[in-house]
């Protein structure tokens, strides 16, 4: 199969990116290269006869035209976005740009190329969502976010993502175009941006910096290790069944406070502190406006319909994150250097 798989220079995409070639696909990486990305992400397979990188902008459509005519890719795997919530509250225009408009313009290139081709059964245009869609659960395990469960998105991000499911799905209402779509948990694993809170607690707790958590750190949140997420999206594109959502999670619900001590624990035991352990540096910080308290993912219709299990539990998942971040330094120390990263963003 030939992907076209956008923000393949991302956290997730990179990662994708990666499996599909594994896996013998040729991938078409289309991404506009923003302060989140890093091509050294994808340096692994880069060298690949199957690998291709476009440097586009998705809001630029004559761009993307002339990239669906060059490479004819079998489907899209649209990642492309916006993606940092704290980012979305101090500067909530780059994500309508992006994530709104620049979806507008991918199924529209999508629609011209497909419609083109004598618009195929096998096209697949796979939209990559998250939960934060469904806004926030109360702390109830009977309750958790089915593909059915209304949409509530409560920040910048999280509205700009519903749309552009909305969009998805009225493209395929409308025009037929064979979608489909996954909404994912939170994502942790090699490669996350140290903007995020894993590597962020990670990278600050060996410098010897505080670990911030925002509120009580009792917000819930389920987390699902990278190279899971990838491997059922790469299921989803090729067997999920058309205008179909699927929700992806791992299933390991966590208090922001218990992930924290978490990962303090496998650092102390990895690199231990002359003295001390590294939970000794958690401080509480002033909560994120509209910090929503609890996502929980049913990945039943996964796990039944297409029969995906994720691969690691959590603590295994954070075990292998822990020591990717201890051996990849020249990674990550490249990364702080930009802009916003370190700084308390966010708080509105
Ligand atoms: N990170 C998570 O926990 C999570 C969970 C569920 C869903 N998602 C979704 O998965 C996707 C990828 O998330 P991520 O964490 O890898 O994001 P990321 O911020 O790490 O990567 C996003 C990539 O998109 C590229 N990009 C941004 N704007 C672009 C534009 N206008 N044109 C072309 N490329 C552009 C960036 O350069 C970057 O490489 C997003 O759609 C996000 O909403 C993320």
């Amino acid at each position: 199969m030939k992907l076209l798989v956008t923000g393949g220079a991302g956290f997730i995409g990179s990662a994708v990116v990666r499996q599909a070639i594994a896996r013998g696909h040729h991938v078409v990486n289309l991404d506009a290269l923003t302060y989140a990305a890093c091509l050294d992400n994808v340096a692994s397979v880069s060298d690949s006869p199957l690998y291709a990188f476009e440097h586009v902008d998705i809001r630029d459509r004559a761009a993307l035209d002339t990239v669906f005519e060059k490479h004819k890719p079998d489907a899209v795997m649209h990642l492309a976005a916006e993606s940092h919530v704290d980012r979305s509250i101090d500067g909530p225009s780059d994500f309508v740009e992006t994530n709104i408009t620049g979806t507008f313009h991918m199924l529209e290139a999508a629609r011209a190329y497909w419609t083109k081709s004598g618009k195929p059964d096998t096209f697949r245009f796979h939209h990559i969502s998250t939960d934060e869609v469904f806004g926030s659960l109360p702390n109830d395990p009977e309750q958790l976010f089915t593909e059915d469960t209304s949409y509530d998105p409560r920040s910048p991000y999280s509205a700009s993502k519903a749309a552009s499911d909305h969009l998805v799905r009225a493209w395929h209402e409308t025009y037929g175009l064979p979608v489909v779509l996954t909404n994912c948990s939170n994502n942790y694993g090699p490669f996350h941006f140290p903007e995020k809170l894993i590597p962020v607690v990670i990278l600050n707790a060996l410098a010897g910096k505080e670990l911030p958590i925002y509120g009580d750190g009792s917000n819930i949140r389920d987390w699902l290790y990278v190279e899971d997420h990838a491997d059922a999206l790469l299921l989803v594109v090729d067997k999920g069944e058309l205008g179909r959502s699927y929700n992806v999670g791992g299933e390991n619900e966590r208090t922001n406070l218990e992930l924290v001590q978490t990962l303090c624990k496998i650092l102390d035991e990895k690199r231990p502190k002359s003295s001390g352990s590294y939970a000794d540096q958690i401080t509480f910080v002033t909560d994120r406006p509209g910090h929503d308290a609890r996502y929980a993912i049913d990945p039943k219709r996964l796990r039944d319909e297409l029969g995906w299990r994720p691969s690691v539990t959590v603590e295994q998942g954070l075990e292998k994150t822990v020591q990717w971040y201890l051996d990849n330094e020249t990674w990550w120390r490249a990364l702080q250097n930009r802009s916003g990263v370190g700084a308390r963003l966010g708080t509105g």
